[in-house]
C-alpha cells in the first residue's frame, strides 16, 4: 500500500533521508521513532507528495507519487507537523472548505462532516472559532480534517506532540479506533506511543532505518529485558548478590540501591534463557527472604538510546 524504495532526501549538504526503502501494508500501524532531526518529518513530506525527493520512488495505493500526486494525495490523509489550520474558522467551516478542495460531493461532505464530528469529539465546539479552542481540540481538529475523505492512507506526523497526558490518551485511542483495514504511519519520539498504538516500530537516525521490528522486539532489544530486580533485607544484600551471581545463567549483578532497611539490585541473565527459576530456586534454599522480585520486560528508552547514538548497552 506504501511502498518506498531506496529514497533520498538531500538539502544542499545535507542528507536527511539516506536511501530508504521498506513497505507499509493494510491493518500496519508503523510508528517511525527517531530523535530530532531524524529524517521523519522529511520522509513524510515526500511520501504525501509535498516534497520531491532527490532521488528513490514512492507508491502509495498504487499511484506513484513522483508522477500522480492528486491520485496518490486522494487516498491519503495527512496531518502534518504542527497542524496548521485558519484561525478564523470555525471546525465546521474549515471541514467544509478542506472538503470542498478535496472535490467531495455535498451530500456525501455534510454526512462525512457529522460521521468525523463525532468520531474525533468535536461536538460541542464545531462552531466555535478556531484560535479559541484548546492544543487538544485543535488537534483534533487536524485529525478530522485529515480523515474527512475517508482515506485508506494515514500519515500523521508528531500527532500527541503538545498534548497533555489526558489529551494524548484520547488520541491514541482515535487512532486505534480507526486502524482497522487503514495503513497508518505516524511519527513520535514517544516511545509509550509506540507500544500503545503501533504494530510495527522503526526507528531512523541519520535519515536511515536503524532498527525495524514488533514494539515488543524492540523492548526485547533492552539490556535489561528479561533481567530480575530482586529487592532483600539490607543485611542479607551482599551473600544474595553472591548467591545469586554464582548461577551459571546469570551474567552479573548490578544496580544495587539502598533504601532504608532494603537493598535493591538487578540480576542480568547470561543468554536469553529465563532466569525466574533459578533464581526462585536459589532463594528458596537460602538464609535470607525475598522482599520483592520483578522480571523486566526491557526498557524501550534503553534501546532507543544505543540503537540511534551507538552507545554501548552490556549484553544489547
Ligand atoms: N527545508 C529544509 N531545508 C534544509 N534542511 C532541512 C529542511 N527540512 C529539513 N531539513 C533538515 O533535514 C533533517 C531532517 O529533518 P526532519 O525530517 O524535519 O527531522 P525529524 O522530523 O525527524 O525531526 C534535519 O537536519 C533538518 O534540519
Ligand atoms: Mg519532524
Amino acid at each position: 500500500m506504501i511502498e518506498i524504495k531506496n529514497l533520498t532526501k538531500r538539502f544542499g549538504p545535507i542528507t536527511a533521508v539516506d536511501d530508504l526503502t521498506f513497505r507499509v501494508q493494510p491493518g500496519e500501524v508503523l510508528g517511525f521513532l527517531g530523535p530530532n532531526g531524524a529524517g521523519k518529518s522529511t520522509t513524510m513530506k515526500m511520501v504525501t507528495g509535498f516534497l520531491t525527493p532527490t532521488s528513490g520512488a514512492i507508491s502509495v495505493c498504487g499511484h506513484d507519487v513522483l508522477t500522480d500526486a492528486a491520485g496518490a494525495q486522494a487516498c491519503i490523509g495527512y496531518l502534518p507537523e504542527g497542524a496548521p489550520l485558519y484561525p478564523d474558522m470555525n471546525p465546521r467551516s474549515m471541514m467544509r472548505f478542506v472538503g470542498q478542495a478535496r472535490g467531495m460531493a455535498a451530500d456525501r461532505l455534510a454526512q462525512r462532516i457529522d460521521e468525523v464530528c463525532r468520531l474525533v469529539h468535536l461536538e460541542a465546539v464545531m462552531d466555535q472559532r478556531i484560535e479559541t479552542l484548546s492544543k487538544g481540540f485543535k488537534r483534533r481538529v487536524g485529525l478530522a480534517l485529515a480523515i474527512l475523505h475517508d482515506p485508506d492512507v494515514l500519515v500523521l506526523d508528531e500527532p500527541t506532540d503538545g498534548l497533555d497526558p489526558n489529551q494524548k490518551h484520547e488520541v491514541r485511542e482515535l487512532i486505534r479506533a480507526m486502524s482497522a483495514g487503514k495503513v497508518i504511519v505516524l511519527s513520535t519520539h514517544i516511545l509509550e506511543e509506540v507500544e500503545a498504538v503501533c504494530t510495527r516500530a522503526m526507528i531512523v537516525a541519520q535519515g536511515r532505518i536503524k532498527f525495524d521490528g514488533t514494539p515488543a522486539e524492540l523492548r526485547g532489544r533492552s539490556r535489561y529485558a528479561g533481567a530480575i530486580e530482586v529487592a532483600v533485607a539490607s543485611v542479607h544484600a551482599t551473600e544474595a548478590q553472591r548467591a545469586l551471581g554464582e548461577l551459571g545463567s546469570v551474567s552479573h549483578v548490578g544496580e544495587v540501591v539502598e533504601v532504608s532497611e532494603e537493598t535493591r539490585f538487578v540480576v542480568f541473565p547470561a543468554s536469553e534463557a529465563p532466569l525466574l527459576e533459578d533464581v526462585q530456586r536459589v532463594a528458596a534454599g537460602a538464609e535470607w527472604d525475598l522482599v520483592s522480585l520483578a522480571v523486566d520486560r526491557g526498557h524501550m528508552d534503553d534501546v532507543f538510546r544505543t540503537v540511534t547514538t551507538g552507545e554501548s548497552a552490556q549484553g544489547a
